[in-house]
């Protein structure tokens, strides 16, 4: 499939996973915010193939840039590595949490509080550039890959679940809405995106060794329903298969200038 039909694909399976309005208008909170709580970098990091293809990126060292950075999971697991962290995130109780975390570890760090790609010039360059976890975010993938490439040196690491990382709750959209969805987007559906932008990104596949949280107080709001149905939610989580971990690291370097004759 060639790139603009591969975006185009990807923004509509993005878009098939909006919330209808009447659905938002009764949900009591938003069922969009992370709970920074979830996202706090363990203090022994999880060894990824992600985490080892940054490594191997910084080599004896060098800067990075952590887009969508959250609690700092992605970056803060390169301690030792790097030399300067900027970590942007839309939510801002995200980079507080990683700025304990980063001085915890010794890290110097500056935040930018922004939506990629609009703050990128805010942010600037770094040597690696990882992002984990939020392409699955965004509907209009070419401008943001393309300006995780321009702000990267030596590389980018992107680390994705294969599919939308929300949609084993599809049968309860179902369930307690009677909300039928499309497909959601794929790793499939992303890789396919990068021959426009002139990536061809090695690709891993692989498992995560401990399943995302599906605590069903977090999943009953997720679903826009009050508290007092975190019972049938309960009830209903545990008639589900297991939540999917497969997951994919996707890593590209820049490419060579061209030589001038
Ligand atoms: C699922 S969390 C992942 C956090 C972290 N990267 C990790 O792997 O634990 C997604 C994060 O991306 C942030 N985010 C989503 N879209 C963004 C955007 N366009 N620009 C900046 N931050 C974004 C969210 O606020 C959230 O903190």
């Amino acid at each position: 499939m060639g790139g603009e039909a591969a975006a185009g694909r990807w923004a509509r399976r993005q878009e098939g996973r909006g919330i209808p309005p009447e659905i938002l208008a009764r949900a009591p909170a938003s069922p969009w915010l992370h709970d920074p709580s979830y996202f706090v970098a363990p203090e022994v990091p999880v060894d990824t193939p992600s985490r080892r293809a940054a490594l191997e990126l910084l080599g004896a060292g060098g800067t990075v840039l952590d887009v969508g950075a959250g609690g700092g999971v992605a970056s803060l697991a390169l301690a030792g590595a790097v030399t300067h962290l900027t970590a942007i995130d839309q939510q801002a109780d995200m980079l507080e949490v990683l700025a304990v975390g980063a001085a915890a570890r010794g890290i110097p760090v500056r935040t930018v509080h922004g939506r990629w790609p609009d703050a990128a010039p805010d942010a600037g360059t770094a040597d690696v550039v990882v992002s984990h976890h939020v392409l699955h975010n965004v509907v209009d993938l070419p401008p943001f890959l393309r300006a995780l490439a321009t702000a990267a040196r030596r590389g980018v690491v992107v680390e994705m679940l294969a599919e939308h990382p929300m949609a084993w709750l599809d049968p309860l959209w179902v369930r307690f809405h009677d909300l039928h969805r499309p497909p959601p987007a794929t790793t499939d559906d992303a890789v396919a995106v990068l021959p426009e932008l002139g990536v061809d990104p090695r690709v891993l596949r692989w498992e995560r060794a401990s399943p995302p949280k599906q605590d069903p107080a977090w999943v009953t709001a997720r679903l826009c329903l009050p508290p007092d149905r975190e019972p049938a939610v309960t009830e209903a989580l545990a008639a589900l298969p297991r939540r999917p971990r497969h997951a994919a690291t996707l890593v590209w370097e820049p490419r060579a200038p061209p030589r001038t004759p």
